[in-house]
C-alpha cells in the first residue's frame, strides 16, 4: 500500500508570494507542488508559464508537478522540463499522438502523467497504460479552483487503478479537483495516492495547518 503524496495546488495562492505558499505547503507535509498552466484555449483561463515554473524551482525543496491545461502541449514540454519540471502531464483530449507525448516527456527526464476531464472515458488510456508514469483523474472540470467535486470521479479513479494493474503498471493515480476535508476519504478508499488540493489548502488562513491536516485525513483513510 502505498503512502499518500499531497499535492498543495498554487492556484488558489497569491500570486504575488508564490514563495511563501511554497513553503508553507512544505511546513504542512506537502510531498509535490502542483502548478497549473492554463492557455485560455484549452480552459477558459490563463495562468503561467515556464518563467515562473523556473522561480518556483528555486525556491520549492519538492518536486514541481506540472499539469499542462493547453491545447498544444507538445510545443511546450520542453520549455517546462528545462524550467524544473519534475513531472508533466498532459492531457488526452487534445493529444491525437499520446503514445508519442509520453516518450517525449521521458525522453526530457521527466516523469509523464496524462490527464482525463470528468466526461473523457478511462478507455482513452487503455493503450498507454502500461507507459504512462502516473495518470490524472480531473474530478471537476477544469480551468478553476474551488469546484465542487463530481461524485463519479470517485468509481473512475478505481476503473484507472484497475486498468494500470491489468497493465502491471505500478504507476500511482493522482486527483485534482473539489478534494478537501469532505471528500478526501472518499478517493483514498478508491484508489488516489497523489492528492492535488488548492483552495482547501491556501483558501484558509493557515495553509501549513490545513496542508497538515489533510494528509493526515488522506493517510488514516489508507
Ligand atoms: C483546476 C486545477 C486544479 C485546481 C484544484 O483546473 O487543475 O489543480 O487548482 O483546485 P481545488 O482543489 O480548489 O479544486
Ligand atoms: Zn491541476
Amino acid at each position: 500500500m502505498s503512502r499518500i503524496l499531497l499535492a498543495p495546488s498554487i492556484l488558489s495562492a497569491d500570486f504575488a508570494r508564490l514563495g511563501d505558499a511554497v513553503a508553507a505547503a512544505e511546513r504542512g507535509g506537502a510531498d509535490l507542488i502542483h502548478v497549473d498552466v492554463m492557455d485560455g484555449h484549452f480552459v477558459p483561463n490563463i495562468t503561467i508559464g515556464p518563467p515562473v515554473v523556473k522561480s518556483l524551482k528555486k525556491v520549492a525543496t519538492v518536486p514541481l508537478d506540472v499539469h499542462l491545461m493547453i491545447t498544444d502541449p507538445d510545443r511546450y514540454i520542453g520549455a517546462f522540463a528545462e524550467a524544473g519540471a519534475s513531472m508533466i502531464s498532459v492531457h488526452v483530449e487534445v493529444l491525437p499522438h499520446l503514445h508519442r507525448t509520453i516518450h517525449a516527456i521521458k525522453a526530457l527526464g521527466a516523469k509523464a502523467g496524462v490527464v482525463l476531464n470528468p466526461s473523457t472515458p478511462v478507455v482513452d488510456i487503455s493503450e498507454v497504460a502500461a507507459d504512462v508514469d502516473f495518470v490524472l483523474v480531473m474530478s471537476v472540470n477544469p480551468g478553476f479552483g474551488g469546484q465542487s467535486f463530481i461524485p463519479r470521479s470517485e468509481s473512475k479513479v478505481a476503473e484507472v487503478r484497475a486498468l494500470l494493474d491489468s497493465a502491471g503498471n505500478k504507476a500511482l493515480v493522482e486527483i485534482d479537483g473539489g478534494i478537501d476535508m469532505k471528500t478526501v476519504s472518499r478517493v483514498v478508499k478508491a484508489g488516489a495516492r497523489m492528492l492535488v488540493a488548492g483552495n482547501a489548502i491556501f483558501g484558509t488562513s493557515d495553509p501549513e495547518r490545513a496542508a497538515r491536516e489533510l494528509k493526515a485525513a488522506a493517510t488514516a483513510a489508507l
